[in-house]
């Protein structure tokens, strides 16, 4: 399959094979390779992603590929919001080079059979709720890394167990890629921004900046040795009575290795995730103690 060049403002490779080319002709030119993977949907979040990846190297892949194996077979793989348009539109003004947008079928064929799975930073917090996730997250990242073969790539700290994740996973299997973070960039109000975010009804999206005002408010406290338990709870009342049910977690965590601590005597991370209506948001923030 050759390149799109004329949908979008920005060329579209739909299979590996024009990818390659693409890529192999900017080595030749000895130009750096910087890669974004996104699930579409892109908002200012990504794009700071994108401008990151722009500094880091001469050309810009993104990647546009709603994950099947990330969804369990009750989550939101179906509505998850998909513009391809708009996508390429907001790329092109952020100097994105190549658009990935593979098929279902050039990711998984039908005689599709391997599974990545990352141990250390996956256990607990999103796999108490989501078990499947780190899998489908590992192996699609694997295979993107892989085929695009950057020398740099991107991702988000808003997904921050994701981010260590793919940190652990490039260690382990010498993956030839330097992994940034970007960090959360978030509405004037505090609320992360998220593709998942535009399920929020009216009255959800007022009371959904609470998630971050607790988690910030944990951060300073426990950072002026207030102790983990307490802070907690409370911050769970706060969400309950704004109306978050049910909360999957808040937790304080080293901000390495995610491993549960008493006191934070390095720098850690507070992270929560909890439900307004039928929309599950996720965040976190650093914790540095004083
Ligand atoms: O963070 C995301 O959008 C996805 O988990 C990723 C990394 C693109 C893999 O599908």
């Amino acid at each position: 399959m050759t390149l799109d060049t004329t949908t979008y403002a920005v060329p579209v490779a739909r299979g590996s094979a024009a990818l390659r080319h693409a890529v192999a002709d900017w080595r030749k030119a000895g130009q750096r390779v910087g890669f974004v993977p996104t699930m579409g949907a892109l908002h200012e979040g990504h794009l700071a992603l994108v401008d990151l990846a722009r500094e880091r190297a001469e050309r810009v892949i993104v990647s546009i590929f709603v994950n099947p194996a990330q969804f369990a077979p009750h989550e939101d793989f179906d509505a998850y919001p998909r513009d391809e348009a708009a996508d390429a539109e907001l790329l092109a003004a952020h100097g994105c080079d190549l658009i990935y947008a593979p098929s279902r079928l050039e990711i998984y064929p039908p005689d599709f059979a391997t599974e990545v799975r990352v141990g250390g930073p996956s256990a607990g917090l999103e796999t108490d709720f989501r078990p499947h996730f780190f899998a489908g997250v590992a192996t699609i990242v694997s295979k993107l890394l892989i085929q695009v073969a950057p020398d740099v790539a991107v991702f988000g700290e808003k997904d921050y167990q994701q981010l260590l994740v793919i940190r652990q996973l490039v260690r382990d299997l010498d993956l030839p890629v330097e992994i940034v973070a970007g960090p959360v960039i978030r509405e004037a109000d505090g609320l992360a921004l998220s593709s998942r975010n535009a399920y929020l009804s009216a009255e959800e999206r007022k009371a959904a900046p609470k998630l971050h005002e607790v988690i910030a408010t944990i951060a300073r406290n426990v950072s002026q040795r207030a102790t983990i338990a307490p802070e907690i709870e409370q911050g769970c009342d706060v969400l309950r009575a704004a109306g978050f049910d049910p909360i999957d977690y808040i937790a304080v965590r080293d901000a390495e290795t995610l491993t549960e601590i008493a006191n934070p005597e390095r720098p850690a991370r507070v992270l929560a995730a909890a439900w307004l209506g039928k929309t599950r948001l996720i965040d976190n923030v650093p914790l540095d103690p004083a």
